[in-house]
C-alpha cells in the first residue's frame, strides 16, 4: 500500500525514546509499504509563533515560523529512522523524487495558510495514496469537542461531508481546537481517499496499517 501519515507535533515534545519508538514502527512499516510521513510543529511552533506575533509579525510570517519548526521535527524523525531519506523535501514533487529510491520520506509543512493535516491530505491526493492516517491527540472524531461537551459521541465511521459539517460548526466557536482543518476535510471529500483518525501512539499506527478497526474511519 501507499500510505501517508500525518503525525501531530506533540510527539516531538516527549523524550527522545518516544520519537525512536515512532521511528522504529515507521521503519518496520516501510519494509512492506510505501510511506510518506508529514509531521506537525506542536507546542514549540505555537510558542515561537506567539513570540513572533508579539514582535509584530503578520500571520503569514508566523506560518513560515510554524513551517520551519515542522521541518526541524521532520529532521528529528528522519534521522532516527533507518529507511528514511535524510533530506527533508519542501514540496510534493521533491517528496516523490526522493521516494523513487527510498521507501520512506518524512516532511513538514509546505506553504502558509493551513496546518500539516492539510499538507498531508494534499500529499495523499498527489501520490494517489491508498490510505491516509491521521495520528493525532484524540482517539477519533466526536460529534462535538469531547473536552467541552460530555455528551459528545465518538463516530466509528463518518463521511467527509458529515465531518465537514462538524468542523464548520466547531470552527464557529472561538478557541476550539478542531480535529482536522477545513481544507484537509475538503480535500478528503474531493479525492475520496480513505482516512483513519486515531490516537497517535506507535502501536496504533501498526494496528491501523494491519487493518484493525480503531479510531474513526472517514470514507
Ligand atoms: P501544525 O500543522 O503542526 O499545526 O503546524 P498545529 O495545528 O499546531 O498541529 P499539531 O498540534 O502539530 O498537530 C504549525 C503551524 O505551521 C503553519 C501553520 O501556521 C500551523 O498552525 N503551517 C504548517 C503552514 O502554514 N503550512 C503548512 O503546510 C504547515
Amino acid at each position: 500500500m501507499r500510505l501517508v501519515i500525518s503525525l501531530g507535533g506533540s510527539v516531538f515534545e516527549g523524550p527522545a525514546e518516544k520519537i525512536k519508538e515512532f521511528a522504529d514502527v515507521l521503519d518496520e512499516i516501510s519494509k512492506s509499504h510505501e510511506l510518506f510521513v508529514v509531521v506537525g510543529g506542536g507546542r514549540l511552533a505555537r510558542e515561537l509563533m506567539a513570540k513572533a506575533r508579539e514582535l509584530g509579525a503578520n500571520e503569514v510570517m508566523c506560518d513560515y515560523i510554524g513551517i520551519a519548526v515542522t521541518r526541524i521535527n521532520a529532521m528529528l524523525l528522519a534521522f532516527a529512522m533507518k529507511n528514511s531519506a535524510k533530506k527533508i523535501p519542501e514540496s510534493f514533487i521533491e517528496a516523490v523524487e526522493l521516494a523513487r529510491d527510498l521507501k520512506a520520506v518524512v516532511m513538514g509543512g509546505t506553504i502558509p495558510g493551513h496546518t500539516t493535516d492539510a499538507t498531508a491530505v494534499l500529499l495523499a491526493e498527489f501520490v494517489n495514496a491508498d490510505l491516509f492516517l491521521n495520528a493525532t491527540s484524540v482517539d477519533g472524531i466526536y460529534s462535538d469537542d469531547p473536552k467541552k461537551n460530555p455528551d459528545a459521541v465518538k463516530f466509528e465511521k463518518i463521511s467527509p461531508s458529515e465531518l465537514l459539517e462538524i468542523v464548520v460548526k466547531q470552527k464557529a466557536s472561538a478557541g476550539v481546537n478542531v480535529v482536522m482543518d477545513l481544507l484537509a476535510v475538503k480535500i478528503l471529500e474531493r479525492s475520496g481517499i480513505k482516512a483513519v483518525v486515531f490516537k497517535g501512539e506507535p502501536e496504533n499506527i501498526r494496528r491501523v496499517v494491519n487493518g484493525e478497526k480503531i479510531g474513526t474511519l472517514i470514507c
